[in-house]
């Protein structure tokens, strides 16, 4: 049988359509893999890279029992200066040689630390990495380092990678601003519950009619006396909103 020229190149050209068609599809039903290290420290796995948010660990009591120095992430993104979110951030950048991800003041701050190839954003930007795109969001808080120095704005990150949507919102009060995400088809939202310093249980469930998603990891709660949560209590409003939270242990393995 003769196959004309044209036939096969049509084909061929039809493989390559159908490829890239199925291809962010199967992706959608392969889970990346995340790890909470208490407060709002997490690592993300995606498209062979670690990501790690926040890290405070050797000073939060209740990650002990992790190992910070087996931590070897490919970036880290730092929402704002606090050192709920920073006390690990050197050793951690000097232990791995990863990327850190931050608003541009942070960045220089790393550079006087001798950090010099930390990745300067600011609120509304974005950026295409070896492992998908990050932008950076509005967050209401404040910001410092935890040697004074100016930190500037406080945000949150939007993640696009394998064909998913993460917004990891750092610490944030509840805000309008989170309704501009409502069309972003988050998949899953990293939110702070513990009130105080963030916003508490019922404005995070607010955030997540805001920004349109229902799977929620909580964050931000715990480390302190003022912001302990009964996890129960809590369970229960998401439950009853039609929200899906997970409270994972410290250390525990999630499947996003
Ligand atoms: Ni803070
Ligand atoms: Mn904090």
């Amino acid at each position: 049988m003769q196959v004309s020229r044209h036939g096969v190149e049509d084909f061929s050209s039809y493989l390559v359509e159908m490829t890239n068609y199925l291809i962010p599809l199967l992706k959608n039903f392969i889970p990346m893999k995340t790890t909470y290290y208490g407060q709002s420290c997490f690592s993300i796995e995606t498209e062979g890279k670690t990501l790690l948010f926040d890290p405070f660990i050797t000073h939060n009591p209740l990650a002990k029992h992790i190992d910070v120095n087996s931590l070897k992430p490919d970036y880290i993104l730092v929402s704002h200066g606090h050192g709920d979110h920073t006390a690990d951030l050197l050793a951690i950048q000097k232990n791995s040689g990863a990327k850190v991800i931050c608003i541009a003041e942070i960045a220089t701050w790393l550079g006087n630390q001798g950090v010099q190839d930390a990745h300067g954003m600011n609120i509304g930007g974005g950026f295409n990495f070896d492992f998908g795109r990050v932008k950076m969001v509005n967050a209401i808080h404040s910001s410092s380092m935890p040697d004074g120095s100016y930190g500037g704005n406080p945000a949150g990150f939007v993640i696009y990678a394998e064909g998913k949507v993460i917004y990891f919102a750092g610490d944030t009060a509840l805000t309008y601003d989170m309704k501009l995400l409502a069309d972003e088809n988050i998949d899953w939202a990293l939110l702070p519950i513990g009130d105080n310093y963030t916003m508490g249980v019922d404005d995070a469930i607010k955030a997540c009619d805001f920004i349109n998603c229902k799977n929620v990891i909580g964050m931000h709660y715990d480390s302190f006396p003022v912001i302990k949560i009964d996890k129960e209590e809590v369970m229960e409003k998401f439950v009853k909103a039609g929200l899906n939270l997970k409270l994972p242990a410290i250390g525990e393995r999630l499947l996003l």
